[in-house]
């Protein structure tokens, strides 16, 4: 890190010495100020639920300027990489620093591509899963159960089965998801194609049966691979911080991974695309274009608990540059199909028009994120919607896996440990289990509890 001659001091008005604070400055993007030695020398934390003025790392990988509305990874713009690469090379550049070059780019390729089965025994402990279960739910499982089936790749202390762990991860995660999703409509599993692209195998893994030809449409193929580059990492977003938090500990990274898809399901996060496509539909239901208004007074009225999804941002306070690239593949996508006169995209483009002259949301800076036209892409390429943040968390794990990885390679790495403002009760006087009515024996239920009989019945 770039430590300056700038300090900043803090000083207190409780008796307590004023102390200096070390100041780094980033490559680009705000300075932090070092608070590592806070506690030590005046018994103080700081207090930052949210992470709203907190840098919970120094990184390489990707960075966002949310007012110029600017992603880069590795130093490029998001807007060049997906218009000028495919996938799996922006694959490459965030697990490696570098763009591949063309011997790079087909050893590559090709070893992902030759690692895209499962262990065929996945299968029996998929069937293990009711087949209404979401299919995240069951994704979630499957990523963490990977550490069931790849011992060899556990050592987190040794590189080269980091290595194998992170080609694992990228190179079967389109298994894992259209398994999931083909275990969810009753289908046959499709075996990967190990001669198509990375994201033509998955089309077909999700969409071929047994009983005709995959034909492959590369202008479908190019828009999915797009939604997986603008997907592939976000900076310290909620699930790659779970993914670093988990990892932390030394866990495995099957099971770092899986706790980043169990925090991506979230509606206010990787769940926001799958959300805001129910909102366009319900909206539509009841009576399309007309209704906007209504919809757009419901969610100014801070009572009703309705937010416009795909709409807003912790970061971009200008348009998130993702958005623009997935309105121009939405139109790309719907050409090609036929469906520009589809009325979902219709309803979008009006409800965008209107809360971007509203302001409502103008004043709080609120602008369509990538979530809010992704949704209607992945309908028209024929998703199912539950099946959204499954895609979203395939297209995760390169950015996941290279933050992980930089993570355990960082010589200043510990196990996270935040601390907490305490507001509970203090120490308290009287006997423990003199209140519990329920017949469970006291010296197995939590003291300050007390229970009532149908927790028994319910768990
Ligand atoms: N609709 C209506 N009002 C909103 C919205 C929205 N989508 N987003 C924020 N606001 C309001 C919010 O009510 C608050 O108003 P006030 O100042 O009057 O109390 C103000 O804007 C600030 O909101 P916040 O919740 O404090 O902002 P945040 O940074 O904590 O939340 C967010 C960011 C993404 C969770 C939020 O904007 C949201 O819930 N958006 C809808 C869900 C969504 O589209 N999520 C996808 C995010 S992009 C995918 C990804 O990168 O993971």
């Amino acid at each position: 890190m770039n430590a300056t001659n700038e300090k900043a001091t803090l000083s207190f008005s409780d008796g307590t010495p004023a102390i200096e604070l070390p100041i780094y400055k980033g490559v680009v993007g705000p300075d932090v100020i070092d608070i590592r030695k806070l506690y030590g020398q005046t018994g103080k934390f700081t207090y930052d639920p949210g992470f709203m003025s907190t840098a919970s790392c120094n990184s390489k990988i990707t960075y966002i300027d949310g007012d110029k509305g600017e992603l880069l990874y590795r130093g490029y713009q998001i807007q060049d990489l997906a218009t000028n690469c495919d996938f799996l090379e922006s694959c490459y550049l965030l697990l490696k620093g570098e763009l591949p070059n063309a011997t790079q780019k087909k050893e590559f390729d090709d070893l992902v591509m030759h690692h895209t089965m499962v262990h065929e025994q996945m299968q029996f402990f998929l069937r293990g899963f009711r087949r209404d279960a979401h299919p995240v739910a069951v994704l979630t499982g499957l990523v963490g159960g990977m550490a069931a089936f790849y011992h060899d790749g556990l050592d987190i202390n040794d590189a080269h089965q980091r290595e194998v762990s992170q080609i694992r991860l990228i190179a079967k995660m389109p298994t894992l998801v259209a398994m999931a999703y083909k275990y969810s409509v009753g289908q046959p599993m499709i075996y990967p194609k190990n001669n198509l692209s990375y994201t033509a195998n998955f089309m077909q893994m999700m969409f071929a049966t047994p009983c005709e030809e995959y034909k492959v449409n590369e202008v479908l193929v190019r828009a999915l691979d797009r939604i997986f580059i603008l997907h592939a990492d976000h900076e310290q977003n909620a699930s790659t911080s779970t993914v670093r938090l988990a990892g932390s500990s030394g866990t495995n990274p099957f099971a770092a991974i899986a706790a980043g898809v169990a925090c991506l399901w979230g509606p206010a996060h990787g769940g926001a695309n799958e959300a805001c496509l129910q909102m366009l539909e319900e909206i539509q239901a009841n009576g399309g274009v007309e209704k906007i208004d209504d919809f757009i007074a419901k969610v100014k009225d801070k009572n009703s608990g309705v937010r416009l999804m795909g709409f807003g941002h912790r970061v971009y306070k200008n348009f998130d540059p993702r958005a623009k690239l997935m309105r121009e593949t939405c139109y790309e996508v719907l050409k090609e199909l036929g469906l520009e006169n589809d009325p979902l995209f219709k309803l979008a483009m009006t409800l965008e028009k209107i809360a971007l002259e509203d302001e409502y949301f103008v004043s709080r800076k609120l602008y369509p994120n990538v979530d809010f036209y992704s949704g209607i892409v992945q309908r028209a390429l024929g998703i199912p919607t539950e099946m959204f943040t499954c895609i979203f968390a395939l297209a995760r794990t390169v950015g996941w896996i290279s933050q992980w990885e930089e993570m355990i390679t960082d010589s200043e790495y510990k196990i996270g440990r935040p601390r907490q403002l305490f507001v509970g009760s203090p120490t308290r006087t009287g006997t423990p289990g003199a209140n519990i009515t329920c017949g469970v024996p006291t010296g197995l239920v939590n003291p300050a509890a007390s229970i009532s009989v149908t927790s028994r019945e319910t768990i």
